[in-house]
């Protein structure tokens, strides 16, 4: 299994339920390494950009405001197969239909409050990475 990198972004609501450790805690528990974090708050703008691949679903401008209603944490997670396996550990976009065990499933609220986002693809990860990250900072433990 390729060592990958991914963008992992605790939502707004997760920040607000106080959950980051547990959501930490099992990207840890599950081989994966946070080597780069930023907590910042994106204005509307921004997170039209970060979600510009979006823009014309219907529920983009919802998801601009949700994502920019509060602060949010962005990582860099890396490991084997992390993107696929960060994906795993969200479980799916709508938390009703996500498997039990899986973030989503304990901490979203609804497919817009859905607790965490992550890079669908190693492709769109470099870029997600760079919208937050210069290679700077970025701590490998390889
Ligand atoms: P995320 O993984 O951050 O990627 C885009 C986000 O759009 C998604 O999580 C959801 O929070 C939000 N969204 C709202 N409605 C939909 C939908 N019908 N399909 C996909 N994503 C949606």
């Amino acid at each position: 299994m390729p060592v990958q990198r991914t963008l992992s972004i605790i939502k707004p609501d997760a920040i607000a339920k106080n959950v980051i450790g547990d959501i930490i805690r099992r990207f840890e528990e599950n081989g994966l390494s946070v080597i780069a974090t930023n907590m910042t708050r994106l204005s509307a703008v921004e997170a039209g950009r970060f979600y510009a691949v979006h823009a014309e679903r219907p529920f983009y401008d919802n998801l601009c405001a949700f994502m920019s209603s509060g602060p949010i944490l962005a990582m860099v997670l890396e490991g084997k197969n992390a993107v696929t396996l960060n994906r795993q550990l969200m479980g799916a976009t709508n938390p009703k239909e996500a498997e039990s065990g899986t973030i989503r499933a304990d901490h979203a609220d609804s497919i817009d409050a859905n607790a965490v986002h992550g890079s669908d693809s190693e492709e769109n990860a470099a870029t997600e990475i760079a919208f937050f990250f210069s290679d700077l900072d970025l701590h490998s433990k390889l």
